[in-house]
């Protein structure tokens, strides 16, 4: 049975920003992830404590790099996104890598309908901007139900931690440092419309609704002013 959405929910399988359906944009960036690598993944998995046997779900899994690696460990993995063209991409990838206990879903935080056991791990990364702030807590509230209690969730985006007040200043000073000449990785362009079309926001708030659907944070990382990790433990709802 598939669940039937009010006419006024959000339609999140339309590309906000970067067009991920477009199988050049899909190429593009699987190339510019220059920090994205299997290694980087794993010592994500090591630090998590993620092994074989344990159940995980991957929500935007765009060309599926940590979601292979997970399913490397032995887990039993499935990888999330509303991009036909990334699965497509990220599926190929898995068989190249050999890694066969994945199932692929087109699906994403607001849609997908988990039918397994609920999960020990939920893991999004670079992908929860993709919502607008209400949604962004519906998705949270969605992923407590998937997950085990005391299961773990971690989250990891571009986040601001940086002052409010120095916004502009910031997102300037941001773009400056992070964007590299066409063809080296991410553009000032792709910074330029990430912030512009996309939905990044203030830690404060993402923290604030973690609290609110029942998500302890029991580590938090501000990797850079505009970067920021959450692992957050599932609780009873407050
Ligand atoms: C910037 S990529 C990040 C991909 C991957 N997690 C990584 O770290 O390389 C963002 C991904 O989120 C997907 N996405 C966008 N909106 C989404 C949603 N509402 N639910 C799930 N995935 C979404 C996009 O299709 C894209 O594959």
């Amino acid at each position: 049975m598939t669940i039937a959405f009010p006419a006024w929910y959000y339609d999140e399988i339309k590309q906000v920003g970067v067009d991920f359906e477009d199988t050049a944009q899909v190429e593009a960036y699987d190339r510019k992830q220059k920090s994205n690598t299997p290694e980087v993944n794993q010592a994500l998995i090591q630090r998590l404590g993620i092994n074989k046997g344990h159940k995980v779900i991957e929500i935007g899994c765009g060309t599926g790099t940590f979601s292979i690696q997970a399913a490397l460990t032995g887990a039993k993995v499935h990888a999330v996104d509303v991009s036909e063209s990334m699965l497509s991409y990220a599926e190929n990838k898995a068989k190249a890598a050999g890694a066969t206990n994945i199932e692929f879903h087109h699906a994403g935080f607001l849609s997908y309908e988990h039918k397994d056991e609920p999960v020990d791990f939920i893991i999004t990364k670079a992908a929860f901007h993709h919502l607008p702030d209400f949604w962004k807590t519906v998705g949270l509230l969605r992923m407590w139900e998937m997950l085990k209690p005391e299961g773990i969730l971690y989250l990891q985006d571009a986040i601001f931690s940086f002052d409010a007040a120095e916004w502009q200043y910031r997102i300037d000073d941001w773009i400056t440092r992070a964007a590299k000449p066409t063809g080296e990785g991410f553009s000032k362009a792709d910074f330029e419309m990430h912030v512009r079309e996309e939905y990044s926001t203030f830690a404060w708030i993402i923290e604030g609704m973690l609290k609110r659907t029942g998500l302890e944070v029991v580590e938090v990382n501000y990797i850079t002013p505009e970067i920021t990790e959450f692992i957050s433990k599932k609780r009873s709802h407050q």
